[in-house]
């Protein structure tokens, strides 16, 4: 293992951490009514995902001196969002899993309606911690931007209009243009968001910053999804926690579909090398962000 990778897997390690306990705080006990939509809730945000999401709030904040206290309410908004988002995605009128996380489904081990419930929950919970965090710290307009953008992210015009996006492709061959627009939005919307919502924590960030964070942001989004792609066609059911071949199995439009596995590989390294050229000028507070953007194309779940 070299240096960096040592570096990420601790700071992944302390991240997780910090992302489960901070989403233990905003979720409902199970002991509160409704029981069952509580405990659904939990069980699908709890205990599971690399929290790649919560990472990029921190790493962001971090390469602009913002410190954690102050990332945690957005880091638990977007992951709340994206565990939402795999529940439903998972459900039978859209992709059918049975396995999530290396666990059943939030709809096999509750059922559908309560699944459609704790999603629906779920995402309204996001935009109350972002809304309602007494540790961050940027002002009221500020704070109004950063629901704005989460929602917008989330919705019609990011990953939702994404998953309709994909449920339209299902079977048909679209080109490249349209599977990048199809990329762009279900996955690479709450990507961009992520960092967003980190570097709008920083009182003082330049237009110039965002500009060049928001760069990143968009190509590393689209080369996480390569990569979900690739691993989809690569890896095993158990290393990945959920049904390996599913994209096939749908006859979803994917990058290794058309572009052949090697021609996905290369757009995902040529994505990652311009996510670095973007976040040149930031100095060595950046490291996670670099980190990531590695991990992104690299790893095996
Ligand atoms: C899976 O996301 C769904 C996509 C958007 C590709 P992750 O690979 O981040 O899933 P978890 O959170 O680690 O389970
Ligand atoms: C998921 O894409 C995107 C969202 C959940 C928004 P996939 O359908 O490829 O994700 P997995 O492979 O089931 O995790
Ligand atoms: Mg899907
Ligand atoms: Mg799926
Ligand atoms: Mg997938």
């Amino acid at each position: 293992m070299n240096n960096n990778a040592a570096s990420l897997k601790e700071l992944l390690a302390f991240n997780q951490a910090r992302t489960e306990t901070t989403l233990d705080h905003w979720l409902p006990s199970e002991t509160i009514a409704p029981k069952t939509l509580h405990k659904a809730m939990r069980y699908s945000v709890l205990d599971g995902g690399k929290r790649v999401r919560p990472f990029l709030v921190y790493s962001a904040g971090q390469a602009l001196s913002v410190p954690p206290e102050q990332l945690d309410g957005p880091a638990c908004a977007v992951e709340l969002i994206h565990a939402y988002s795999l529940i439903h995605d998972d459900l039978p009128a859209m992709d059918d899993d049975d396995l999530r996380r290396g666990k059943p489904t939030c709809h096999k081990a509750f059922d559908d309606a309560t699944a459609i419930l704790a999603g629906d929950a779920i995402q309204a919970l996001a935009f109350h911690v972002l809304a309602h965090d007494s540790k961050i710290q940027v002002n009221a307009e500020t704070r109004l931007k950063m629901v704005d953008q989460l929602a917008i992210a989330s919705g019609s015009r990011g990953m939702a209009g994404g998953q309709a996006i994909d449920l339209e492709s299902m079977g048909k061959n679209i080109d490249l243009p349209a599977l990048e627009i199809m990329h762009i939005h279900k996955t690479g919307a709450l990507i961009r968001v992520s960092v967003m919502l980190g570097a709008l924590s920083c009182a003082n960030v330049t237009d110039k910053q965002l500009k060049d964070l928001d760069h990143y942001a968009k190509c590393i989004g689209l080369a996480f999804q390569i990569q979900d792609d690739i691993l989809d066609v690569e890896s095993d059911t158990e290393t990945l926690g959920k049904t390996q071949g599913a994209d096939m199995a749908l006859n979803k439009p994917t990058y290794p579909a058309l572009l052949g596995m090697d021609g996905a590989k290369t757009m995902a390294n040529d994505l990652y090398q311009d996510a670095l050229a973007s976040i040149d000028s930031f100095d060595k507070n950046a490291d996670p962000l670099r980190w990531m953007a590695e991990y992104i194309i690299s790893r095996s779940y």
